[in-house]
């Protein structure tokens, strides 16, 4: 198993590796000003959008002595994934940046039992706990509506915190109810992910060591409340929250602890993100908003949102798959080739680190018409869903915390919706970062009114 851990530390190396590799001579002078470019965004995702576009679909450079493979269309990794695979490519990368043993250790029985504990721990506590997600979104929608017409809100901040509510209660247990103790969470959570989502990918962290011994204290923080937790849940004997699921299998203490951090950390981040591009790309367009109103009053009338009517919700969906799609909200993913391979003419050989650029796939104009444009329409067409399942998206590689995003973003949605409008402030820039999940690179502000 490569260490993927050491593969992102030295993630610089390799860009140095691959821009000497890929480029003539005479050329380098010229290349050193983008290489800049790149290490100091820090972002793998820009990187590969143009070495796909310098390169093809099929692109591979050297790091070390290990090659690297990057795909970015889908006809080439319609070639390349396997639907066998039992572990999902985000967690196994955020488990081995954590320095957690990922997956495949303990066997492939194994990785089936805890991936199956992990799943039905989040289907358990959103059956047990869906009335708390919707109190919460109610609660933030009811802050909205007292807002004056003019004012400006902000997705970021307000989202991660109702992410953070949300999902710290549904994994931990009624004690996070308390806000002091959801904000002493959500200051470790945000040092950890800054360093998860930044300073490995660009190599930055290795270099400091004030943010090393920052980030390392978090962690350390963090993992000594989920051990906690455990603890007393255990005690109590309690059934309704994510962790209690785990608690009767027969995980380790440990083990329960890595999963409660996997996801707390990629829950909210994923959660609130979903939730922010949603609003945003909404707030660009009323007829979306109409339409995904005209569904609502038609699916739920005047009633609350409840768990068994959200698989009726259709165009609500298709407003997060388009969500997803537009903001590439997962840009990358990789594997580790297994036994040689082959995508079209190219030998991928064993031990090749194997990466899907999803970012540069989503975006792609053979598979996409019009990429860049937010339109959940486009799910209509089966070979929309069908290029997006073969991504990973749905069906059973979709990483359960995009699963559990899709829900809390449902209730949100059509909670709002119904009661307010969406309007776009003008001459505001969007600009992304993308690193493990894309993010506005800057506070992003919107304003509501009420419907009539
Ligand atoms: C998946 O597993 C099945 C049965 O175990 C096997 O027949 C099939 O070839 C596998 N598919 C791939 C792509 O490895
Ligand atoms: C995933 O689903 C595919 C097709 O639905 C199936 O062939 C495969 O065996 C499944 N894999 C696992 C690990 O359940
Ligand atoms: C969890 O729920 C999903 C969707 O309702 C279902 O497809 C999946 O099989 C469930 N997983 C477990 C382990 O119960
Ligand atoms: C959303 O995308 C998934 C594929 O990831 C697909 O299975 C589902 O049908 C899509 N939903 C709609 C309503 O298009």
């Amino acid at each position: 198993m490569l260490d993927f851990a050491i593969f992102a530390v030295t993630f610089v190396i390799i860009l140095v590796g691959a821009v000497l590799y890929l480029y003539p001579v005479s050329l380098l002078a010229s290349a050193d000003g983008n290489l800049q470019d790149i290490v100091n965004k820090g972002s793998l995702h820009e990187f590969l959008v143009s070495l796909h576009q310098r390169f093809g679909s099929v692109a591979s450079f050297w790091f070390g002595g290990r090659p690297v493979v990057s795909l970015g269309s889908v006809h080439q990794l319609r070639q390349h994934i396997n639907p066998n695979h039992t572990t999902d490519s985000f967690e196994t990368m955020l488990k081995s940046l954590l320095g957690y043993q990922s997956g495949m250790v303990g066997g492939a029985a194994e990785t089936m039992m805890r991936k199956k504990v992990y799943e039905s721990g989040i289907n358990n506590t959103l059956t047990n706990n869906f009335p708390l997600v919707l109190k919460l979104s109610e609660e933030l929608v009811g802050k909205w509506k007292a807002f004056p017409d003019s004012q400006h809100t902000p997705l970021c901040a307000h989202l991660l915190g109702l992410a953070m509510k949300t999902v710290t209660q549904l994994a931990l247990g009624e004690s996070f109810r308390d806000d002091a103790k959801v904000l002493s969470f959500c200051k470790n959570h945000d040092a950890i992910w800054s360093e998860i989502g930044k300073g490995y990918l660009d190599g930055s962290l290795e270099k400091s060591s004030s943010r090393k011994g920052h980030y390392e204290k978090a962690l350390s923080e963090m993992e000594s409340v989920l051990l906690s937790v455990a603890k007393e849940r255990k005690g109590q004997r309690k059934q309704t929250a994510f962790v209690d699921t785990l608690l009767q299998s027969s995980l380790t203490e440990r083990q329960i602890m890595e999963d409660c951090m996997v996801f707390t950390l990629a829950g909210c981040i994923i959660t609130a993100n979903l939730c922010v591009w949603a609003l945003h790309f909404l707030s660009t367009s009323e007829e979306v908003q109409d339409k995904l109103y005209q569904e609502l009053e038609e699916v739920l009338g005047s009633d609350p949102v409840s768990l068994d009517k959200i698989p009726q919700l259709r165009y609500c969906q298709q407003v997060l798959n388009e969500t997803v799609r537009t903001a590439k909200l997962t840009p990358i993913a990789a594997r580790l080739q297994g036994v040689e391979g082959k995508v079209d003419q190219h030998v991928i050989p064993k031990e090749t680190l194997v990466i899907y650029a999803l970012g540069v796939v989503l975006q792609d104009s053979d598979t996409w018409s019009t990429p860049y444009r937010f339109d959940p329409d486009r799910f209509e067409e089966e070979s929309a869903r069908k290029s997006f399942c073969l991504l990973g998206f749905s069906g059973n590689q979709t990483c359960p915390e995009l699963r559990f995003a899709y829900t809390v973003a449902t209730v949100l949605l059509s909670t709002l919706v119904r009661q307010l409008k969406l309007h776009q402030l003008k001459g505001q820039v969007m600009e992304v970062r993308s690193e493990l999940v894309s993010t506005p690179k800057d506070e992003t502000w919107i304003t509501v009114s009420r419907k009539d």
